[in-house]
């Protein structure tokens, strides 16, 4: 067993306490494949990811992990390596083929068998309703620079919230919306492809309204549901302490740690900390601060790497950019991330600053390194010493008084990452994508031994009580 840095205790999951939720994340597009089974819609990243260039080596998700076939083994595979919970997101265009408009039914049969599944394993299945996978229907009358994304959202949110709110009590609204702001629709380099700053700020209000919105209807719907939204953050590090610089800092900071927490808790958008946000006021309507507000139970914070910025006269607006962790000789990732634990202890003590915030949720966190297979083995030690550092780093600002209620780690099983295609694995099982055979890695094998012995069980009964196959299978009228 490893020494925590920071505490010098010996890191046991048991440390964290009886009621701290163990769980694995997933992202429907990354896993489920099937994208023409089962009447599913085209999203965005289908159309995107067949355009030249977009995706490294051209890969394609079309199979990915084929987890719409094979999601009972799957979660077969969460509960022996030991969690508890299970995040998934929701496809929207399974659900809505079109993006608004006809129900299909096939699709929610295959969600509500997925829950039932988890349910039947004793594990809690947390649903994501958009990570990052909008209906290419939706995408074709502006997508999220549409205002009435508001109304297409909320009906998408209250069929699933009608549909599984029986059988879940943990939603998280939206992933990432930073990245469908800045990647999606700024900068291009995802799915709708998007470029140009001044996409930006309506995307950025209408994700944020959204948010609240999908919020308010989920706490209408589901009894006693445990509501929260997922938020990249990463540490910003001044690269010195020249006014210039600092000035950086604080526009990184506002833009990747406060953008989409601020406004709900009815502080508006950080403004003072990059005056060019102030330029959202033009998306405003009367009536849309109160909406962008709303209590959450939890905010799940999503961080794998911290990042040092420095100002610059080459970037236009934001006037910074990044100093690359490779020129900074430190340790990283496959993904050229910097491996930083101090990054998510400050983070976390941040965060903590915030009155209104009530849990904290690690709901993402995790690395990608090259595994090699060797005898039917993946020994991926530096994995495994990522989970270490940064679960001690948790650790310590939990002692501290941070109220962190859970920690999900990235993710399942190696996966089509965005961008980065099947180049990147972060899985905590290998999968060969050939012949979709998987392997437990080492990294693996040691959370299963590391949560051998927790004390949770936090499946609530009444979820148990409402998985009845008659009520949730309801078939398609032929
Ligand atoms: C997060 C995404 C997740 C995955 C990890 C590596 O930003 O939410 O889908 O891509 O990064």
């Amino acid at each position: 067993m490893k020494q925590t840095e920071n505490t010098g205790e010996t890191l046991s999951a048991n440390a964290f306490g009886e009621d701290f939720l163990w769980g694995v994340a997933t992202a429907a597009y990354q896993i489920e494949g099937a994208v023409r089974e089962g009447g599913r819609g085209d999203c965005i990243w289908d159309v995107f990811a067949k355009k030249k260039g977009k995706i490294k080596n051209g890969d394609q998700a079309a199979v990915a992990c084929d987890f719409y076939n094979r999601y009972e083994d799957d979660l077969n595979q969460v509960k022996s390596l030991g969690f508890k919970q299970f995040r998934f997101s929701i496809s929207w265009s399974r659900i809505l083929p079109e993006g608004a408009g006809a129900v299909n039914q096939e699709g929610i049969d295959f969600y509500n068998r997925l829950i039932n599944k988890c349910i039947e394993l004793e594990i809690e299945p947390w649903i994501t309703l958009y990570h990052w996978d909008l209906p290419q229907a939706l995408e074709l009358l502006g997508g999220w620079k549409n205002r009435k994304i508001i109304d297409w959202f909320a009906a998408y949110t209250t069929i699933c919230a009608e549909a599984f709110g029986d059988r879940v009590r943990s939603w998280i609204i939206m992933n990432e919306p930073m990245a469908t702001a800045g990647l999606g629709y700024t900068t291009g380099e995802h799915a709708p492809g998007k470029k140009g700053n001044w996409n930006f700020l309506p995307v950025v209000h209408h994700l944020a309204l959204c948010q609240s919105v999908g919020g308010r209807i989920v706490r209408n719907l589901v009894p006693n549901a445990y509501i929260g939204i997922a938020l990249s953050c990463s540490y910003v590090f001044p690269d010195s302490e020249k006014p210039a610089d600092l000035g950086a800092a604080r526009r990184a900071d506002a833009l990747m740690n406060r953008l989409f927490i601020e406004p709900a808790l009815g502080l508006g958008y950080p403004v003072d900390g990059f005056g060019f946000l102030s330029n959202i006021n033009r998306y405003m309507r009367a009536g849309d601060y109160e909406l962008l507000k709303f209590d959450f139970d939890f905010i799940g914070l999503q961080n794998y790497f911290s990042v040092v910025v420095r100002h610059s006269f080459l970037a236009p607006v934001i006037w910074l950019k990044n100093v690359p962790a490779a020129l900074r000789n430190v340790p990283t990732t496959a993904m050229g991330w910097e491996i930083n634990a101090d990054g998510m202890y400050r983070i976390l003590k941040q965060f903590q600053q915030y009155n209104g915030i009530r849990d904290i949720v690690i709901s993402e966190n995790g690395a990608a390194f090259q595994d090699h297979l060797t005898d039917g083995e993946i020994a991926d030690s530096k994995r495994t010493a990522f989970f270490q550092d940064y679960l001690s780093a948790v650790l310590k600002a939990k002692h501290e008084g941070v109220n962190v209620k859970g920690y999900f780690a990235w993710t399942l099983m190696d996966n089509f990452e965005w961008a980065e295609g099947y180049s990147a694995r972060f899985g905590l099982i290998f999968v060969d994508f050939k012949s979709q055979e998987r392997i437990v890695k080492d990294s693996g094998k040691w959370f299963a031994s590391f949560l051998k012995n927790t004390l949770t069980q936090n499946l609530p009964t009444n979820l148990r009580e409402n998985v009845s196959l008659k009520k949730t299978y309801k078939q398609p009228e032929k």
